[in-house]
């Protein structure tokens, strides 16, 4: 077993202050489990966001990950030594073992996949969480057809409109959608993601931050003569000076369209998509007094999870995370990034490089 000193973790206790503990317990796995050598931990907006709004505390933060297995359940297709990446449970009570922003994690076999060569290990650290929320999105509440049950040449009846797709969620949707024959894909985004945004699949993109985006994506879709927006996706999730983008979402597409936000939204006509639909997830929210289960959907977690495992096995020639940037250094400073990550937001993924000094 590795040495308890070299378990460096990036934590949040029980006053939802957040901190770097050194000489953590290694993780100890459950039957089901593989205990894992962190190489890479990808960084998501949720690492701080779950405890100071989803009352998910105190926790080992992280979810996202790519490693090298250190031991197996006896009955696995996983052996001591496989690079593997995946992401891990979340909720109240979430055990530190499965915190990824730590030297060694646990994690429930049936959330980890083998890394194949093609899959740089650094992208393979931030995959998961986003492709799953995307596919989760886009398979079980947009109902398309996965990429390979997809004929080629056809396209679906449904149009899809994303706002924010070049958050990583969004770039995500953008990429199964358009492999999902989706059209036409109408996305928003700063203007210098625009020609990136058009390689990926973006039939016609606008400019969040312009005061006329509205009635410009209306009267595109008026003039394209397809039919009003069928499927609206606010893949950012923004209440920014008081505007809501989920709210912007509605007032594009038709009365009727199917409405998803990645965020819980009060406007009941959104339904939100989750990365983790495998088990019940648990939170505490502000103003409500008891805690709330969001249940399992174990069969859309099988199909989000096949759209993953298209993903990984086309990585690089159909589908891509555009922009990956590597963090190396203290886990103090590991920690600063995290806060500005769950700040504001930044074009692109983060992974963290263990150990962490
Ligand atoms: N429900 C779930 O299970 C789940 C899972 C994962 C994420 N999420 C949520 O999904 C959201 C996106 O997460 P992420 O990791 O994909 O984000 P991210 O990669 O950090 O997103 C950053 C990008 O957001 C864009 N953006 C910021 N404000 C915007 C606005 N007002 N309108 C349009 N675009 C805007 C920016 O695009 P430009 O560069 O074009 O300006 C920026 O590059 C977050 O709220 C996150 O908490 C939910």
């Amino acid at each position: 077993m590795p040495p308890e000193d070299e378990n460096t973790a990036l934590y949040v206790d029980e006053d939802v202050s957040f901190s770097v503990r050194r000489q953590q317990e290694i993780p100890t796995p459950a039957d089901d489990e593989i205990l894992i050598e962190t190489q890479f931990s990808g960084t998501n907006p949720a690492d701080l966001k779950h405890a100071t709004l989803l009352g998910i505390y105190p926790a080992v933060l992280g979810y996202d990950f790519c490693g090298t297995v250190l031991k197996a359940p006896t009955s696995s297709t996983f052996q001591p030594g496989d690079l593997v990446a995946g992401y891990t449970p979340t909720g109240i009570n979430r055990p530190p073992k499965y915190g990824t922003h730590q030297r060694y994690l646990a994690c429930p076999e049936d959330m980890v996949f083998p890394v194949p060569a093609a899959l740089p290990l650094h992208h393979a650290a931030s995959l998961t969480v986003v492709a799953m929320t995307a596919a989760d999105a886009l398979y079980n509440i947009f109902n398309l057809p996965l990429p390979h049950e997809h004929d080629n040449q056809a396209k679906t009846t449904k149009s899809l409109l994303i706002w924010g797709a070049s958050s990583s969620v969004g770039l995500c949707a953008l990429q199964l959608a358009r492999v999902s024959g989706v059209h036409p894909i109408i996305v928003t985004a700063s203007p210098e993601r625009h020609s990136l945004l058009q390689e990926l699949g973006a039939t016609r993109c606008f400019d969040y931050k312009s005061s006329s985006v509205i009635s410009d994506i209306k009267a595109t879709v008026r003039d394209s003569q397809q039919g009003p927006l069928t499927c609206g996706f606010d893949a950012v999730g923004s209440h920014k000076g008081g505007v809501s983008s989920a709210q912007l979402v509605a007032e594009c597409c038709s009365e009727d369209a199917t409405l998803v936000s990645v965020v819980v939204q009060s406007d009941l006509k959104f339904k939100m998509p989750i990365a983790t639909p495998n088990r019940n997830v648990v939170i505490k929210v502000q103003d409500v007094p008891f805690p709330i289960t969001i249940p399992a959907r174990p069969a859309d977690y099988q199909r989000a999870w096949r759209a993953l495992t298209w993903a990984v096995e086309n990585y690089g020639v159909k589908f891509r995370l555009p922009s990956v940037d590597v963090f190396e250094g203290t886990a103090e400073e590991a920690m600063e990034e995290l806060k500005a990550i769950a700040d504001g937001g930044r074009f692109g993924k983060l992974a963290l490089k263990h150990p962490l000094q």
